[in-house]
């Protein structure tokens, strides 16, 4: 017997007085620059909403069985560091995935640059998993995942991408979790020429996200929401007398100065679930990326 299709209720909803609340607020928070301001919904557009949370102008991204939605901000850059706070789905998540990522409009899959967080969910009471990838010239599996130390549903914590022409940071609550070098030495291809624009999405992916696929979206639970707010992105700043980031001197430390090593080491040691440099079976050639290898 076909199952009836869910009631309605367990759609998503157009909250169109939310939005129009959050406009009429704009006033109050002038200094401030609005989410609403920054990005653009992409996807799923009918169902995501701003609102304002105290003088937070919030984007509440909206999944359920007829679709997700994303937003993507309406500026590209080339280095940068990019700060959002974030609030995930809560309770029974498994099956979802909330991301934050950097990526170029679109362009052949050759010159594919992306970094990556993915927010995998899972049933109430179990952990959430921080899936991080970074893709350059159309090669990803650089795959770490780490386990947050607070539960990402109770409040807004803030997620942020560094990105520079030597480095790739990702931190948690300004805690660096990942670096991932550009070292000539590796030869390892790095996202040094394209802009980028920043995304967040939610989307299902119950074929792999939770416990391997095992646990599946349980769609009687829907909508789920995951909330963005209070996106800062601050542009790369050059040594005085570098016209950009990018004509730095091969020598210099600009990129080098703000690396807490000691940080990173923690975090490798006490967050890390997997990571693909440990990973001899998904390397496939036997032999681990050579970025893995230096120091
Ligand atoms: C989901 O959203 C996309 C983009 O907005 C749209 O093209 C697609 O038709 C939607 N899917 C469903 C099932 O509504
Ligand atoms: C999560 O569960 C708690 C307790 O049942 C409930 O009060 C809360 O509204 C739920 N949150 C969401 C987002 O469904
Ligand atoms: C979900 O919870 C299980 C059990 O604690 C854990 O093994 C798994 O890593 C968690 N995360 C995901 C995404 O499956």
């Amino acid at each position: 017997m076909a199952s009836s299709p869910p009631p309605s209720r367990m759609r998503c909803v157009l909250v169109m007085a939310l939005l129009v609340m959050a406009m009429a607020a704009r006033t109050s928070t002038a200094e401030k620059k609005l989410l609403f301001d920054q990005v653009q919904l992409t996807w799923g557009e009918y169902h995501s909403f701003f609102y304002m949370d105290g003088d937070e102008d919030t984007l509440a991204l909206c999944l359920d069985e007829t679709n997700g939605s994303g937003f993507a901000s309406k500026d590209s850059y080339l280095y940068g560091r990019f700060d959002i706070d974030m609030k995930l789905v809560a309770n029974n998540s498994a099956g979802t995935v909330t991301t934050l990522y950097l990526m170029p409009e679109d362009v052949p899959w050759e010159y594919h640059d992306e970094i990556d967080l993915e927010f995998l969910g899972n049933v109430t009471g179990e952990p959430y998993t921080l899936h991080t990838n970074i893709f350059a010239n159309g090669v990803g599996r650089r795959e770490q995942q780490f386990r947050l130390w607070f539960d990402p549903t109770e409040d807004f914590h803030t997620y942020s991408i560094v990105w520079n022409p030597k480095h790739i940071l990702i931190l948690v609550d300004g805690v660096p979790i990942r670096d991932y070098k550009n070292d000539p030495a590796t030869k390892m291809p790095f996202p040094t020429w394209q802009h980028m624009r920043l995304h967040g999405t939610i989307w299902n992916a119950d074929d792999w996200a939770t416990q391997g696929g095992r646990v599946k979206t349980d769609w009687t639970q829907s909508p789920f929401f995951a909330y963005y707010r209070n996106l800062r992105v601050t542009p790369c700043v050059p040594s005085p007398g570098v016209p950009w980031c990018g004509a730095e001197p091969a020598e210099s430390t600009r990129f080098e100065e703000d690396l807490d090593h000691e940080a990173l080491r923690r975090s490798k040691e006490q967050h890390l679930l997997y990571d693909y440099c440990r990973d001899l079976i998904k390397s496939g050639d036997k032999v681990l990326p050579m970025e893995c290898t230096q120091d």
